[in-house]
Order: C-alpha cells, then sequence, then structure tokens
C-alpha cells in the first residue's frame, strides 16, 4: 500500500469523553458531578455566575454532591486568577471540576485540573517550557458547562493563559487536559448580548475557516470544519438579530463545537496570530480582533489554496458549483466581509474607546508583526507572509476597518 498523504493522516483527534447536546440538558450536570465526585468547584465569571450560578448550585446539590464555588474568573484570565481558584480546590477538598462560562472558565477549570494533578507552577506547563503534551498527569475529572458560541474549548487540549509579569499569552497543548464532560444547551446561551454573540460567533467562524485551509489540515478536522461553516454562516446573522431564537443558537451551539474540533485537532493559522498582538494593542476582545483581520487573511491567502477558498466561497452562496474555482476563491474575502457586516462587528469598536491614530498605529505595526510571526501560526497558513507582507496586512486593517472614516466604519 502507497504513503498516506498528509490529509488522510496519521493523526490523533481528541474529543470530551462525552457531549449533551440540546435544550435543558445543563440539567443533568448534577448527575454528571456525581457519576465523577463528591465535591464539586464551580467556577464562573461573578457576571455569568448572576445569571445561570444558582440554578447549577442547585442542580448540583440536588444530586448529592457538595459545592465550592469561585466567581472571579476574568477575561483573558492570568497565572494569579489559576492559583486564587487552585486554592480554593485545595483548601475546599474538590475532586471534581464544573466550569459555567465561555473559554476563560474552561480554560481556568483545566488549569485548577493540572495543578491538582501533577507538580509545579502553571507557567512552566506552558509549551514553550514545558514543550507540547508537556502535562504528565491527566486532570481530575472536568465538566465545562459552555454559556457561549463559542470558543470551543470544551472540545480541545489548549488553555491558553496570561502571564501577567511579562503580559504576554502562554499555551498549555495536552491531550490530558481534554474535558470529561461538555455540556451545549442553548437555553444557556439566550441571554449572550448581542455583541458577544457577534465577538465569539466570528471567532468560531474563524476556527473553521483556518482549520479548512491550514497546511495541518486533515480529511477528518475538514469535515468538522465545513459542517461548521454551513451552520455558522446562517446561524450567526439569525442568532445575532434574535437571540432568543431556539433553532439558531442551537444551529450555533453545534456549530462552534464542530469549529472546536476542526482547530483542535489541526491549527489555527495566521488570523489567530496576528489577532493576539493586534487584540492587545486595541484592548478589544479576542473574536472582534479575528474578525477585523479575517477578511485580509482570506484575500491574502486564496492564492495558495483556490480549492479550499473556492469551497469558503461557494458555501457562503457567493459562487456556485459552475464557477470555476479560482474565480470563486477569489470572491471568499468579500463574502466573509460582508458576513462580518451582517453582525455589524465593526460598529462594536466603539464601546472600546478611541483607535489610535494612523501614526501611532504604524509605530506599533513591527511590534506586531514580530508577535505574530513568534506565535508560530502564520507557519500553519497555507500561504507564508514575508517580513513585509505581513506588515502590509496590519496596515491594511487599519485603513480599511479601524480608521474612523474607513470604508468598513463609515
Ligand atoms: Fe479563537
Amino acid at each position: 500500500m502507497s504513503e498516506p498523504t498528509p490529509a488522510h493522516g496519521p493523526r490523533t483527534v481528541v474529543s470530551p469523553g462525552k457531549t449533551l447536546f440540546g435544550v435543558g440538558v445543563s440539567e443533568q450536570v448534577g448527575d454528571y458531578a456525581d457519576r465523577y465526585g463528591t465535591r464539586a468547584l464551580v467556577l464562573a465569571s461573578e457576571a455569568i455566575y448572576d445569571i445561570h450560578g444558582e440554578t447549577i448550585v442547585e442542580n448540583i446539590e440536588a444530586a448529592g454532591v457538595e459545592t465550592a464555588v469561585y466567581t472571579d474568573v476574568r477575561p483573558d484570565p492570568t497565572v494569579a486568577n489559576v492559583e486564587a481558584a487552585y486554592d480554593v480546590w485545595e483548601s475546599e477538598g474538590c475532586d471534581v471540576i464544573v466550569t459555567l462560562g465561555g473559554g476563560s472558565s474552561i480554560d481556568v477549570g483545566k488549569s485548577v485540573g493540572i495543578l491538582a494533578a501533577n507538580e509545579g507552577s502553571i507557567r512552566g506547563f506552558g509549551v514553550d517550557r514545558a514543550g507540547y503534551e508537556g502535562v504528565p498527569n491527566p486532570t481530575p475529572p472536568v465538566i465545562a458547562v459552555n454559556t457561549t458560541a463559542g470558543t470551543g474549548s470544551e472540545t480541545t487540549r489548549t488553555a491558553v493563559l496570561t502571564d501577567e509579569s511579562t503580559d504576554t499569552k502562554f499555551i498549555i497543548v495536552s491531550e490530558n487536559i481534554v474535558p470529561t464532560v461538555a455540556v451545549e444547551d442553548p437555553t444557556l446561551i439566550q441571554s449572550l448580548p448581542k455583541s458577544h454573540t457577534a465577538f465569539t460567533g466570528i471567532d468560531a467562524f474563524t476556527h473553521a475557516i483556518e482549520a479548512f485551509t491550514s497546511v495541518k489540515s486533515y480529511s477528518v478536522t475538514d469535515g468538522y470544519a465545513r459542517d461548521a461553516m454551513t451552520r455558522i454562516v446562517d446561524a450567526l446573522p439569525t442568532s445575532w438579530a434574535n437571540g432568543d431564537d431556539i433553532e439558531a443558537r442551537t444551529e450555533m451551539l453545534i456549530g462552534q463545537f464542530q469549529a472546536g474540533k476542526a482547530f483542535g485537532n489541526s491549527s489555527v493559522a495566521l488570523v489567530h496570530g496576528m489577532a493576539r498582538p493586534l487584540g492587545a494593542q486595541l484592548h478589544v476582545p479576542h473574536g472582534l480582533a479575528n474578525g477585523l483581520i479575517l477578511p485580509y487573511v482570506v484575500e491574502f491567502n486564496h492564492v495558495a489554496a483556490p480549492g479550499k477558498y473556492a469551497e469558503v466561497a461557494r458555501l457562503l452562496g457567493a459562487a456556485d458549483a459552475d464557477t470555476p474555482d479560482r474565480v470563486a476563491a477569489r470572491r471568499a474575502g468579500d463574502a466573509v466581509q460582508e458576513l462580518c457586516e451582517d453582525i455589524s462587528l465593526t460598529d462594536y469598536l466603539d464601546e472600546f474607546g478611541d483607535v489610535p491614530t494612523r501614526e501611532a498605529y504604524l509605530d506599533v505595526v513591527p511590534e506586531m508583526t514580530q508577535d505574530a510571526f513568534d506565535s508560530g501560526s502564520p507557519d500553519n497558513n497555507p500561504r507564508k507572509p514575508t517580513h513585509d507582507e505581513l506588515e502590509e496586512l496590519f496596515v491594511r486593517v487599519y485603513d480599511d476597518a479601524l480608521a474612523p472614516d474607513s470604508p468598513r466604519r463609515s
């Protein structure tokens, strides 16, 4: 038999032990906590706990499982945030972790689990220090109750934390931190505000498109990515326009889960590499930074993977089956931009204060470019940017999407 092509392996594909989908499945959290432990640590931000915390805690306690609660999970959680949550785990004698929230809560939950089962500080498990698969022992059971659609963190072997001593993010990647149970109940995301529906939704779409076109794309993850994009392209504008549309919220939860499976088992690429420094400079959420960049990277990339980007254009309705691949691929960037316009993405920039002047922005472009290269994500991109090309992309984002009089803002 001939050697398998890169698109067919060999690969390891991870997934949560179980995933519960559908209206009301969060009522099963107590039963699952009871299967895995006797005292649950519930992790959430204060805002999410205020909305859903009491119901989830009552459900867990009704199943005969005691609870301890940590409600100080922050966006972009830090090492100190993880250590404070771990102190509660230890002092309360917990044996199962329940995260309530999106990526931040889930990543704190995974990290508390790492500290519970392994020696050393959490910073030491970053891939820059411990390498990939640098967590020796599996975490205790983690039940990830998702309230966004979404980061897909409930499906992945990755946790992203901030090292506050250097103000930089680091990632931990290990099969030993994949959650035990993921809970995808659309009733929990009905209360997600429009802005966060837009940010987390475009993040999920970016996961799917980057996984699909990454040089690490794989036949199995391509299937997840295609299906994710097909769902998200319709369900994101609908759920953004009407948060109570339970069907659209359900589709988004499924789509973001599939997108998580796609990127978690192949990779993200240049958009994510650029979004990290751009988001830090503008102080905007991860998903918004992705959405500002995505159309330009699609346009930049399409010549390197015309077959893949033609598929993207077709599922976005910008081309049909008879359109030649190169023609269809050329339309993908504009089609992605229209999706961002459908959810008024750039309008939300105003909520995060004034953007820097062009001059001030140009000053930090070299630093952002270096950060993007250092992230390693450009290595996964179908078209490898040169240093000058990456700087030009950052400038294009400013002139087209950030400046107050730019085309996407006026
Ligand atoms: Fe992301």
